[in-house]
């Protein structure tokens, strides 16, 4: 038998789906065969939704049911609350939502596979069930996280408003707000950047999605798994560190600095490179161009200035072409988000959110398919051969490794009375 040695599955396929498409070569990226440039420009998010996780675009009646099943899931379990006011006021909200989507486990046992076997999972119906609550209500989860963390009163949502609509709205209003409306512009914005971060393929969270669907565990413990691969700066965590980066910068005179430290393997350019795209990102030429819209709306965001002007120095550095980086869909949407005055520790979430339908649409394929078996790589092994156990009394020191650590000043007492008691 021949086993292929592919660390970080550079050259694995490990399924095959009917999802989305990219060629990486040509920068083309189509969900069910649309190009991402044209559903961008003419659908809605919960339509991309439909699309992704039913294959074909909705008829007005099959949308306007969509919606409506969607909305009315708007609302979290109650039984959330308490875990969502439990977290300090500085907790990352990727965090959160990871502990959250696992919490949310726990509240629906009639369909976990460990009480009730897989099987449950087979009937469209079921997984519907569990796709609309799941997009209906993360929404509600993020804004009352954001709020949380900002000391406001958490906002329920509003079922009569759109999706995007009524996540600005708990995000924003005030209790006393009875009329708030967010504006439509800004909500036709993040439409825009929901629907260009909604999927892609076989990524580091949608791969891992697939990977704990494969041991039958329950789809929100499996979400929450998704969510923490997304979290990671080389994923979606890039928005964040993307800000974080020109932030470090401060002024365009740094640059030139900054990208000597980058070719010196000091730092690394977040929001450039890409697994799969070697030309160019179709999504990150989109989001540069919703930008300028943003900043008619909400006044111009300076960091806008360092980011072209890097992108400017990069481009034309060897360095870069000929390791074919560009830029990311990651390296203007964090520019975005500013200037739209969404915190930082924010910007994985605003990935996050539409990235659950693509997790689910995958989720749902791996459940159907015939070929779905546990996921079980093979590794080389290189360490000892058989040995026999050591006795204490004759073990000479092998492990060279510091073993003390730094006591923190907050335990020194403690500490120093452990230690005469010993
Ligand atoms: N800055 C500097 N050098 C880079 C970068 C970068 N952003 N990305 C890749 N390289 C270099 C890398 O050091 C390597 O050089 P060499 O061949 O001399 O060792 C070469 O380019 C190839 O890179 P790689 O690490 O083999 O590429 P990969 O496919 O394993 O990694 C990546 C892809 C996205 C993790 C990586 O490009 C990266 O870390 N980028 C910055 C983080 C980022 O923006 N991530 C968002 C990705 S898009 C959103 C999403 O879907 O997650």
């Amino acid at each position: 038998m021949t086993r292929s040695y592919d660390p970080a599955y550079m050259n694995t396929v490990a399924c095959i789906s009917r999802i989305s498409y990219i060629d990486g070569d040509k920068g083309i990226l189509e969900y069910r065969g649309y190009p991402i440039e044209q559903l961008a420009e003419h659908s809605t998010f919960l339509e991309t939704t439909f699309l992704l996780v039913n294959g074909e675009l909705p008829t007005p009646k099959q949308l306007s049911s969509f919606n409506k099943k969607i909305m009315k899931h708007s609302a979290y379990h109650d039984g959330l609350g308490p875990f969502i006011t439990a977290f300090r006021h500085d907790a990352h909200p990727m965090a959160m939502m990871s502990t959250l989507m696992a919490a949310m486990s726990s509240f629906y046992p009639e369909a976990n596979p460990a009480y009730v076997g897989a099987n449950i999972y087979k009937t469209r119906q079921e997984r519907n069930k569990h796709i609309y609550r799941v997009i209906g209500c993360a929404p509600a989860i993020a804004a009352a996280c954001y709020r949380h963390r900002i000391g406001k009163p958490i906002i329920p949502p509003k079922e009569d408003m759109g999706y995007i609509e009524n996540f600005l709205y708990m995000m924003d209003a005030n209790p006393a707000d009875s009329n708030y409306r967010p504006h439509p512009k800004i909500v036709k914005c993040i439409e825009v950047l929901f629907i260009l971060h909604a999927e892609h393929e076989l990524n580091c969270s949608t791969a891992a999605i697939r990977h704990m669907t494969s041991s039958q565990s329950d789809v929100y413990t499996s979400l929450a798994g998704a969510v923490t691969a997304l979290y990671g700066p080389r994923h979606g965590g890039a928005n964040e560190a993307v800000l974080r980066m020109l932030d470090q910068i401060g002024d365009v005179k740094n640059i030139p600095q900054f990208i000597q430290d980058v070719k010196d393997r000091k730092k690394v350019l977040m929001g450039f490179g890409h697994r799969v795209y070697k030309n160019f990102d179709p999504r990150a030429g989109l989001v540069r161009k919703l930008a300028d819209e943003v900043f008619t709306i909400v006044g111009r965001e300076p960091m806008i200035d360092i980011a072209m002007e890097l992108e400017r120095i990069a481009l034309s550095d060897d360095y870069f072409i000929s390791r074919k980086l560009y830029p990311n869909v990651d390296f203007y949407s964090g520019v975005i988000y500013k200037a739209l005055g969404i915190p930082t520790e924010m910007f994985t979430i605003m990935f996050t959110l539409p990235r659950l339908a693509g997790w689910l649409a995958h989720w749902d394929e791996f459940v159907e398919d015939p070929e779905n078996k546990i996921v079980r790589p093979r590794q080389i092994y290189k360490g000892y051969t058989r040995r026999d156990f050591t006795q204490m009394r004759d073990r000479t020191q092998k492990v060279d490794q510091e073993l003390s650590y730094v006591v923190p000043n907050s335990d020194v007492r403690r500490e120093a009375s452990i230690k005469l008691q010993r």
